[in-house]
C-alpha cells in the first residue's frame, strides 16, 4: 500500500494514470489495483496493489508500460510506500501465536515474567541478555511494514514551533498495525510530549498491548535516540523493543531498548 500526495492541479491526471495502470495490471494478469481518495485531503490518495503472486509483482515492476506510467506518476506526486509485501490476513491467528499477547493482555501485570521454559529443546537457546523477551518480530515474517517511512510521514505533523525540532515515530504492534506519533509542543514548554510517547499512548488507547519495534526519525546527521522519559514508557509498555533510528534520508542505527535502559525500574519491583 502507498500514500500518494499529488501535486496541486494534477489530481485529474493522477486519476487517469491510476485508472490506466489499474487496467494494465488487470489485463496482464498481474493482479488488481485500487485507488481511494482521502476524504479530508483532496490531493491525497491511497493505492493498494493486490498481486496475484510475488512473481507477478516482479513482472509488473519490470514491465516497460508500467514503468513509463510509474515514472510519470513520480513526476506529479510524492509516493510513500507504507506497507510492502504479503500480509497475514488472519490477525486472530497472529495473536494466538504471540505468546506475550496471550499472556499479558494487561501490561500492568509487569514486564515479561515468563517463568517456565517454553523455548526450543535442542541446543543453541538464547540465554541471559540475548534471551528474546518480546514477541516474534514481524521482520521474520513476510510482509514487513516500512516503519521508517511511516515515522517520516508522522514527523510532518510535528508541532515544534518552539524548538523547531520535528520528530516522528512509528510503533509496530504485534498484529502488524503501525501507530505513529509526532512531538507536540505548546507555550508552556513543559507540557511538550515527544513523538514516541504520543505513539505509545495512541496505541494503548486503541487497544494494542504488545509491540515489536519503533522507528524514530529526525532531520539530523546524528541519530535521535529516545529521551529518558520515553525510554521508561517504551520499556513498560513495549518491553525490549527494537529501536530504529533514522534521518530523512537514511537509517542511522538499530538498538535494543534494554541496551538503552540498563537496570530499568518497572512493575516487577513494586
Ligand atoms: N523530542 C522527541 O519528540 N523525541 C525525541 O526522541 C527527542 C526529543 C522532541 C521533544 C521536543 O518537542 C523537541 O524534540 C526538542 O527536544
Amino acid at each position: 500500500m502507498a500514500l500518494v500526495d499529488v501535486n496541486e492541479g494534477c489530481e485529474a491526471e493522477f486519476m487517469t494514470l491510476a485508472r490506466t495502470l489499474a487496467a494494465l495490471i488487470l489485463r496482464k494478469g498481474y493482479g488488481r489495483a485500487v485507488t481511494v481518495r482521502d476524504e479530508a485531503v483532496p490531493s491525497r490518495f491511497y493505492t493498494v496493489r493486490h498481486w496475484n503472486t510475488a512473481a507477478a509483482a516482479e513482472q509488473c515492476h519490470s514491465d516497460a508500460q508500467s514503468q513509463a506510467l510509474t515514472a510519470r506518476l513520480y513526476q506529479i506526486a510524492r509516493v510513500t510506500q507504507v506497507v510492502n509485501g504479503v500480509r497475514h490476513l488472519d490477525h486472530s491467528r497472529l495473536l494466538i501465536e504471540d505468546r506475550r499477547a496471550r499472556a499479558e493482555a494487561d501490561r500492568r501485570t509487569g514486564f515479561d515474567r515468563r517463568t517456565t521454559d517454553t523455548g526450543r529443546t535442542e541446543g543453541d537457546r538464547r540465554a541471559h541478555r540475548d534471551r528474546r523477551l518480546g514477541p516474534r518480530r514481524l521482520r521474520d515474517r513476510p510482509g514487513e511494514v516500512d516503519l521508517v517511512s511511516a515515522a517520516r510521514r508522522a514527523r510532518e505533523h510535528a508541532e515544534a514551533s518552539f524548538s523547531h525540532f520535528k520528530v516522528g515515530a512509528a510503533l509496530e504492534a504485534a498484529d502488524g498495525t503501525v501507530i505513529s506519533g509526532c512531538n507536540i509542543e505548546n507555550a508552556t514548554y513543559g507540557l511538550t510530549i515527544c513523538a514516541e510517547r504520543v505513539a505509545v499512548f495512541k496505541a494503548i488507547s486503541e487497544g494494542h498491548r504488545a509491540f515489536t519495534r519503533i522507528a524514530i526519525v529526525a532531520d539530523t546527521d546524528a541519530p535521535t535516540p529516545p529521551c529518558g522519559a520515553c525510554r521508561q514508557i517504551l520499556w513498560e509498555f513495549g518491553g525490549n523493543l527494537e529501536i530504529i533510528l533514522a534521518s530523512l534520508t537514511e537509517e542511522k542505527g538499530r538498538h535494543q531498548l534494554q541496551d538503552l535502559l540498563p537496570l530499568p525500574f518497572d512493575a516487577r519491583l513494586l
